[in-house]
């Protein structure tokens, strides 16, 4: 059968009776789609109550490749018989220095690099706070507003996205100064590009560190090269090139989350390449395995730890965590499905401008490759939050699985290897969500 196909409107019965369930022996703090899934495969998701929907998440710019993506199963069925786990940390196996070879190869600057595993984002960034003040004699950090970097206390302290995930949190890791981001949509100067001469940036060196933060006391700057739980904003060109020259001019490390971003999803390998910059670590996790649970940090190797036993993990470089990886990454660079991405999401990005023209509720369309959003706004700009919950709802009853980001944003994450059909389907869906509540 043909995705999108709903026979049921969800949550069926058989949903409502695992979200039950789920209700009564989860945490409340998770949790945003009513959609329970029993299978899928490519860009198509089956629910527990028989109705195919379109996937335009990849389980959160995770399952870059597709759900289920045979060269991945392949190489974790093959590893599954092999061992699954022998404490990378400790012990020594070949597809672990495989994975490491293969992102020091991948990503950006030709520097000999150096990889530490983990198992999660916020793990990844955690490690990067580490390797940073490992490093360096100054001991804080520089981070943006509206970031998200994750919710360990360390990441937590790097992360200002929502008030709900700092409330009742406090005190995390102390030390960060956060400055604006280049949100040019509600630019926080309330100038314009490209007159304002990149502001943003400039201001962080001549107002925050010649008179808050002196970079001595800094170890690194973290950024994410397009802000993604934040609400999908891309910096105007030229701004991560002048982040780069100050993070070099004052000799602060410069650290790119590509949780998000990086694994093809920006239609280059990872983000920073469209900017030319070349980051001291690099964050990844999310896509990295697929949907088998690994992150890593690759660094400069002249920032490595050198001593034993000053971070550690167990699970980190995980056999089949790295056998998901090895594939994935091997499968993304053969078949050039970054490059993929950049042509989709230019056809992607072509129609939602044209439903911009339909629909007075769209704001902003922006994004790069297959990471594309819309920003919904009512009268004078006010962000519609209410609106854009119920394009999210509609789409869902229709058959297209979406996800909210920023304030009032819708993103658009399909795996890299959508089929045209089932991309254009997706967006027609889209179009009569935006339709039902405009
Ligand atoms: C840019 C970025 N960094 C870090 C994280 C945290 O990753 P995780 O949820 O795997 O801890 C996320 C998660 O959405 C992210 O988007």
């Amino acid at each position: 059968m043909k995705a999108p196909h709903i026979k049921i409107t969800p949550p069926g019965p058989k949903a409502r009776e695992i979200i039950q369930r789920d209700d009564r022996f989860l945490a409340t703090s998770t949790k945003t789609s009513p959609l329970v899934v029993r299978k899928a495969k490519g860009a198509v998701v089956e629910d527990v109550d028989g109705n195919l929907y379109i996937d335009f998440t990849s389980g959160v710019s995770v399952t870059n490749l597709g759900h289920v993506n045979e060269d991945v199963l392949e190489a974790v069925e093959a590893q599954l018989k092999d061992f699954w786990h022998f404490a990378g940390t400790d012990f020594y196996y070949d597809i672990q220095v495989e994975a490491a070879e293969l992102l020091a190869r991948l990503t950006p600057g030709d520097h000999a690099k150096k990889v530490f595993f983990t198992n999660s984002g916020t793990e990844s960034i955690e490690a990067a706070i580490k390797l940073a003040r490992w490093n360096k004699e100054g001991k804080q950090f520089l981070a943006f507003l509206n970031a998200f970097h994750g919710r360990t206390m360390g990441a937590l302290a790097l992360t200002a996205s929502k008030k709900v995930q700092r409330e009742r949190f406090a005190p995390w890791m102390p030390g960060v100064t956060h400055v604006p981001y280049a949100y040019c949509y509600r630019c926080p100067y309330q100038l314009t590009y490209p007159e304002c001469s990149l502001w943003c940036a400039t201001t962080i060196e001549k107002n925050y560190l010649n008179g808050l933060v002196p970079p001595k006391e800094l170890a690194a700057l973290f950024f994410e090269p397009i802000q993604g739980e934040g609400g999908y904003i891309l910096p105007p060109p030229g701004w991560t090139k002048e982040i780069e020259r100050i993070a070099r001019e004052n000799d602060i490390l410069l650290v790119a989350d590509e949780v998000q971003t990086g694994i093809g999803r920006t239609g280059a390998m990872f983000a920073v390449e469209h900017s030319g910059v070349v980051p001291d670590v690099i964050a990844l996790a999310k896509g990295l395995g697929s949907g088998l649970p690994i992150g890593a940090i690759v660094f400069d190797a002249r920032l490595d730890f050198g001593v034993k036993g000053a971070h550690s993990n167990t699970f980190g470089g995980n056999a089949l965590g790295c056998a998901a990886a090895v594939a994935t990454l091997k499968t993304i660079e053969r078949e050039g499905l970054h490059k993929r991405a950049a042509v989709l999401g230019e056809a992607m990005h072509k129609r939602l401008e044209e439903m911009r023209g339909k629909f007075p509720i769209i704001g902003d369309n922006r994004g790069i490759g297959l990471m594309q959003a819309t920003e919904l706004v009512g009268e004078g700009m006010e962000p519609a939050v209410k609106q854009r919950n119920r394009v999210v709802e509609e789409a869902l009853k229709k058959g297209l699985i979406l996800l909210p980001c920023g304030q009032s944003s819708v993103r658009y994450i399909p795996p890299l290897t959508i089929e045209d059909e089932l991309l254009t389907a997706g967006l027609g869906v889209l179009e009569e969500s935006f339709k039902a509540v405009s």
